[in-house]
């Protein structure tokens, strides 16, 4: 096999955005995360007025992780003197996804609901091409029928054009690994290679069952809780998520009906399969307590054992 090296993948997708730009206004899709981050390298590379043809712009779906928003723009403006366009589509999204407690449906709802975002930002910004982080993963499992990304349109028999899209896709051809390795080398800075990965969805399939504000604000607060104590490099991918059962518990001596969390954590070397993380006991006590703790209405806390396959990564 051909050694990759990230410096010379660089450069080729630079010159491949480049032409296929052809001066043509770009609109980056910012997510927060490592591989959106390299795209948005690519096209500055790619651009000889960064300012007036790239622009970054992240959909505050409401679905996202504590603070991801705000440290995202605080990183754009420190690091590339650069305003992150932000949109405001929470009601958007949160209505769209009302009642809907089929995972596929929310997959489904939530990608039409972003591109048709994303086409009504790029007509607003009279940009003409998107630029978005689909890696290697997300393609494979779909076009194996495994799951549909929310992500890949194409592979999935869906026409970019039907939102009015041209996208341009630098790291489809890598795998996570890979993406972290030309991170290093755009010399993105190391907390965003040590990021728990987190699917474009964000928590709308974090959650089974109905997804709702309070439900939301539930995963969201369990997740700061599980990455805050998750630092072995040996974790790939570790998060809560909140269960559809309701159960009864016991609060203040008093018999309550409360919510169920499972923790889960597994180690990888490509997603395509994964093995349960053999916790620690006492970090698996520790991240309960706090759940039970600073979560309301929690009563249960389960850790899920299960390979993938035949488990996803994900629950929904
Ligand atoms: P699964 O659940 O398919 O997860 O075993 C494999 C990897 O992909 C992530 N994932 C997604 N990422 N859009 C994304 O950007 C999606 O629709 C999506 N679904 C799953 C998941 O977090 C894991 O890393």
């Amino acid at each position: 096999m051909e050694r990759f090296e990230p410096k010379k993948f660089v450069s080729k997708k630079v010159q491949a955005l480049r032409s296929y730009a052809k001066g043509r206004k770009i609109l980056v899709a910012v997510s927060g995360g490592i591989d959106s981050l390299v795209c948005f390298e690519i096209a500055r590379n790619a651009s000889i007025k960064v300012q007036e043809q790239i622009i970054p712009l992240i959909l505050d779906t409401g679905l996202l992780r504590q603070n991801e928003v705000k440290s995202t723009e605080e990183y754009f403006r420190k690091k590339y003197g650069i305003e992150l366009q932000k949109w405001d589509v929470q009601d958007r999204f949160f209505s769209s996804l009302k009642g809907i407690i089929s995972s596929e449906e929310k997959r489904n709802i939530f990608r039409d609901v972003f591109y048709r975002t994303m086409g009504q930002a790029l007509r607003s910004y009279s940009a003409e091409i998107l630029v978005q982080g689909t890696i290697l993963p997300d393609i494979i499992e779909t076009q194996r029928g495994i799951r549909i990304h929310f992500n890949v349109l194409n592979e999935a028999g869906i026409n970019p054009q039907n939102y009015g899209l041209t996208i341009f896709e630098p790291l489809k051809e890598l795998t996570k690994n890979r993406v972290k390795m030309v991170a290093k080398t755009l010399s993105i800075p190391p907390k965003f290679l040590r990021l728990q990965p987190f699917p474009g969805p964000g928590f709308a399939i974090r959650i089974t069952g109905e997804i709702t504000h309070e439900r939301v604000e539930k995963i969201r607060i369990a997740t700061a809780i599980v990455e805050s104590e998750l630092s072995s490099p040996k974790i790939y991918q570790g998060f809560p998520v909140l269960l559809v059962d309701r159960v009864p518990g016991i609060h203040n001596d008093t018999v309550v009906t409360g919510d169920v969390i499972a923790i889960r954590i597994i180690e990888t070397k490509d997603y395509l399969s994964a093995r349960p993380y053999r916790i620690p006991w006492p970090k698996i006590e520790k991240i309960t307590k706090r759940i039970l703790n600073e979560v309301p209405g929690v009563v249960r806390v389960l850790y899920d054992v299960t390979p993938k396959p035949p488990g996803m990564i994900e629950f929904a």
